[in-house]
């Protein structure tokens, strides 16, 4: 395990962005308590549906206000009302904003004090996602979707919860621009690749015959919008799918990680069928990924990779990444340094292999 710091990234520990701190079934079943960016946080969903997530700590005596589920009041059903919450120890009410509105023995003004942070929460890709900057700062892009979430032509199964690593995010992200993994690792040696970077997307395209198919050819075009969310189309044979993999910071150096795919089935109306067979493709994404995952989990960290040049891009794929732990001054002039196309000695292009295939993609 090693900081962002050792990596070279800075001056804050945590990278701003959209990230996944929830599935939404999970929030469904009742307020949780989580960690992530090194902080305790009461994430729950108000009787609006409405999904909240404030500082863990009530301001009065410091209780985690979804952290003690023995109250009463939480045994009750009465710790939420509206999209407000009651600390389970005294009944002082958070709104949704985490300003303290209401404290059920005391007739005066609430103290402003008493506020603690609130974080911008959406549900968005089967997940709860939340914006998280160091500084404080509002969401600066919409949180990351896709159409075909809501469309019955597409199934989305349950998320795999792949748990917490003890692996700094970069090295997740280094498989952006990791062509030569490609084959050893999953068996899918490229025969073509690129990367793209655009502002706070970071773009691969690659294809190549995947021996998890039978040798038939894979074509993906997988982005990060921001440092936690990614997203993959992927079309071989006549199968569509979009694969999902988020990874949140919890401490410095760890990380939790999800899983997912939306699979484009055959029927205007998918059927019993298809989500058996989306299933089956989740399934072989997930082994695909959990190869790499299976690295990450055993390997030390490299705070410097000895790349070659027919490597991959990984010096600008970390550049890329440490705009999100950079100052806000910062961050433009990283972005025009990056952006546009990047090759990887002795691959063609997508354009040159003939097989663009992010025509439409809402990248
Ligand atoms: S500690 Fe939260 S109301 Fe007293
Ligand atoms: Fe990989």
């Amino acid at each position: 395990m090693a900081t962002a710091a050792e990596y070279g990234l800075g001056p804050n520990p945590f990278p701003r962005g959209w990230f996944v701190v929830a599935e939404s079934s999970e929030l469904d079943q009742g307020p949780m308590a989580v960690r992530f960016w090194g902080r305790d946080l009461a994430l729950y969903r108000g009787e609006s549906g409405k999904p909240v997530m404030l500082d863990a700590y009530c301001a009065h005596m410091g209780t985690h206000l979804t952290g003690a589920t023995s109250a009463m009041i939480v045994k009750n059903g009465e710790q939420i009302e509206g999209d407000s919450i009651r600390c389970p120890y005294h009944g002082w009410r958070y709104n949704d904003k985490g300003d303290v509105d209401d404290i059920p023995y005391h007739d005066g003004p609430c103290p402003k004090s008493a506020s603690i942070r609130s974080y911008p929460v959406v549900d968005s890709l089967g997940a709860v996602l939340a914006w998280f900057d160091p500084d404080g700062g509002e969401p600066e892009y919409d949180a990351p979707s896709l159409a075909e979430t809501d469309d019955p032509q597409w199934v989305m199964g349950p998320l795999d919860h792949l748990g917490e690593l003890d692996i700094h995010p970069q090295e997740i992200l280094d498989n952006m621009a990791d062509m030569a993994h490609l084959g050893p690792t999953h068996g899918a040696p490229s025969q073509y690749f690129e990367n793209e970077f655009r502002d706070h997307i970071y773009i691969q395209r690659q294809g190549g015959p995947m021996q998890l198919y039978g040798g038939a050819w894979l074509y993906t075009t997988t982005w990060y919008t921001g440092p936690g969310i990614l997203r993959s189309k992927q079309v071989w044979d006549n199968n569509e799918i979009y694969e999902l993999i988020f990874n949140t910071p919890i401490d410095d150096g760890r990380v939790k990680c999800w899983h997912g795919v939306i699979y484009k089935s055959a029927n205007a109306e998918a059927t019993e069928a298809d989500i058996e067979i989306q299933k089956g493709y989740q399934a072989g994404a997930l082994e695909a990924f959990a190869a790499d995952f299976n690295v990450w989990a055993s390997k030390r960290p490299a705070l410097k990779i000895m790349q070659l040049k027919s490597d991959g891009p990984f010096k600008h794929g970390r550049k890329w990444y440490s705009q999100f732990h950079a100052e806000q001054d910062c961050v433009a002039p990283i972005r025009e340094e990056l952006n546009g196309k990047v090759g990887t000695l002795g691959m063609r292009s997508a354009e040159e292999a003939g097989h663009a295939i992010d025509e439409g993609l809402a990248i």
